[in-house]
């Protein structure tokens, strides 16, 4: 089994994958919650939040997919098709219901995918949470449910807050299913609570060990049929024959607290497995600025929560499925726990991020990533299908630091930004325009001179899906050449997709290489006439819209900024 990472819609992988084929998924999708997850981005000279850009958007709206997805649904034949047939007679085709028909068949081929033994996790909230517990039910029968986990992620919501009509909202749910009687399972303990200790394993032995005493007794007496004997001098029923109980005296297992007083047995503390785990959750807080494991993807879950269900429900060497991996936590823990995976994303930056993180845990971790675009033909089609996702890919390709979003006013031009070594003036700037439509004309070479000035930038890159035009191509040309350092490089040069995979890349100063720019493994790239390095610029995130610049300062004081600032 080798180890891959999709990058792409979950539901083309998910219908082409073997049936019987993982042993455990965990799938935490948007929720449903009318939100856009961001993220932020910063030069490697400034303090202040330059950029922000939206990694994914969790709003839903009745639309040709969500048909496609109730037809799916409706189609596989599973039981969930009828469920959600009347929901949507009494849903409508509301945002939940559209919601609703993406996730039915995504979850009905997770099951198929999922071998007898295998467990599924379906972490979501509130929101829809009732409506996906029907829709399991109608796909694994009602007998597969096995917990409804209840994870408490925060402490205080401002949810909650005065205002709000509603208590706050601090918990997140976790369905669990297992697909068959022969599901895999191994029980989780937690320690014991110290107070417990304290009170109940007050005895500590010779050797320092710490126990507590129990009846010996036979419950019920002779009628029960307990034998009759005496134990250091007490004639009393027995729960053990007299055989056994000389095996235990033996062992030092039996104690007698004063002379005379009924023999006890002794439990000992460190062979007692801890406290079973239960369906409450308040042990492993949810991520937050200060937390150390901070990526900065939005919507990032502790890796105790992933740990906890991958050793409860899977063992070394199983396959692990994460259909919807954001920054890859179940991911990391499969690798770290010996486990295979397989994660999927429609997010570009989120497999970016996965390929850093693994990195960083294990530099020579093993998987293939599939899905980016690998020949000249995928790219267009890309650039055709998501020009923002294209756009994501080929910043990618040039090694940019920056990430921005096309948008009206003051970033107006940028895509993405390159940070190079520009002796003896400090840190220069390459604008990255990038275009994947088809109308490309040389108004566009101009409109991206421009900015560079605007911006007190060196250089400038154009990328484009289509081929530029001969004039497109003069009008660069007559932009000129800049001195950098000994060099001299084309103040604005041109990249076609076809060339961002086979070259020529365009000529670019050596970048700035930071502890601050994670750097993603990627494929070799064609050659370049300057030598730089791939890399990837760090993100804020502002879950949910809602960040104000007050939250941005609030997370740039929560130590992620000193951790950056003392990596530099
Ligand atoms: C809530 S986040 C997952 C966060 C993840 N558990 C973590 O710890 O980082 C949901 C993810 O699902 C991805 N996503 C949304 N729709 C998808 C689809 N149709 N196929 C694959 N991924 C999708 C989003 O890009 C986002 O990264």
């Amino acid at each position: 089994m080798v180890n891959a990472l999709y990058y792409g819609d979950n539901l083309g992988y998910l219908r082409e994958m073997d049936r019987e084929s993982v042993d455990l998924i965990y799938l935490d999708p948007p929720f449903n919650s009318k939100a856009t997850y961001n993220l932020l981005f910063r030069s490697p000279k400034g303090g202040a939040v330059q950029a922000q850009t939206t990694a994914f958007r969790d709003t839903w709206t009745w639309d040709v997919p969500a048909e496609r997805g109730f037809e799916e649904a409706i189609a596989s034949g599973s039981a969930a098709g009828g469920i959600l047939r009347a929901f949507r007679q009494f849903l409508g085709e509301s945002d939940v219901m559209a919601y609703l028909a993406m996730m039915a068949p995504r979850l009905i081929h997770l099951h198929r995918t999922l071998k007898p033994t295998g467990s599924l996790y379906l972490h979501c909230d509130s929101t829809a949470s009732h409506y996906l517990k029907l829709i399991l039910d109608g796909i694994f029968g009602p007998a597969s449910f096995r917990n409804e986990i209840i994870w408490k992620r925060s402490h205080a919501h401002n949810d909650g807050k005065q205002g709000s009509s509603h208590f706050g909202r601090i918990t997140d749910t976790i369905l669990f299913y297992a697909k068959s009687e022969k599901v895999t399972w191994n029980r989780g303990y937690l320690p014991y609570d110290q107070k417990y200790i304290d009170r109940d394993y007050r005895r500590v032995d010779e050797d320092g060990r710490r126990y507590r005493i129990g009846d010996l007794r036979g419950p019920g007496g002779a009628a029960r049929g307990n034998p009759y004997y005496e134990v250091m001098g007490v004639f009393r029923h027995w729960a053990y024959s007299e055989a056994k109980m000389e095996e235990m005296i033996r062992q030092g297992r039996v104690v007698q607290t004063r002379p005379g007083a009924v023999p006890q047995y002794k439990r000992y503390l460190d062979e007692m497995p801890g406290v079973p785990l239960q369906n409450l959750w308040v042990d492993m807080p949810g991520i937050n600025n200060r937390s150390k494991e901070l990526i900065g993807y939005p919507t990032q879950k502790p890796i105790a929560l992933l740990e906890r269900i991958i050793s409860a429900s899977s063992n070394q060497g199983d396959t692990v499925l994460d259909p919807f991996c954001g920054c890859g936590t179940s991911i990391a823990a499969a690798d770290k726990m010996g486990r295979n995976w397989i994660g999927v994303d429609i997010t570009h930056y989120a497999i970016d991020v996965i390929e850093g993180r693994l990195r960083r845990q294990k530099p020579r971790a093993e998987y293939q990533v599939k899905g980016r675009p690998a020949d000249p033909a995928s790219a267009r089609r890309l650039a055709e299908q998501d020009p923002y996702e294209f756009q994501w890919w080929s910043n990618w390709m040039l090694g940019v630091q920056n990430y921005r979003e096309r948008k009206k006013g003051a970033d107006k031009g940028i895509d993405g930004i390159i940070y190079f070594h520009n002796p003896p003036h400090g840190v220069g700037q390459v604008i990255i325009s990038v275009k994947g439509g088809q109308n490309i004309n040389p108004d566009m070479i101009s409109a991206l001179e421009g900015t560079v000035k605007r911006e007190d930038a060196q250089l400038g890159v154009f990328v484009c899906a289509a081929a530029p035009t001969p004039a497109m191509r003069r009008n660069a040309a007559a932009m000129g050449l800049v001195r950098i350092g000994r060099e001299q490089f084309p103040r604005i040069q041109i990249v076609t997709a076809d060339e961002l995979l086979i070259g020529p890349l365009p000529a670019l100063p050596r970048p700035v290489e930071s502890e601050a720019f994670r750097q993603p493994l990627r494929p070799p790239l064609p050659t370049r006439v300057a030598t730089p390095q791939p890399q990837l610029s760090f993100a804020l995130p502002i879950p949910g819209m809602k960040g104000s610049r007050a939250d941005v300062q609030d997370h740039l004081a929560g130590g992620l900024l000193a951790e950056l600032v003392a990596a530099r």
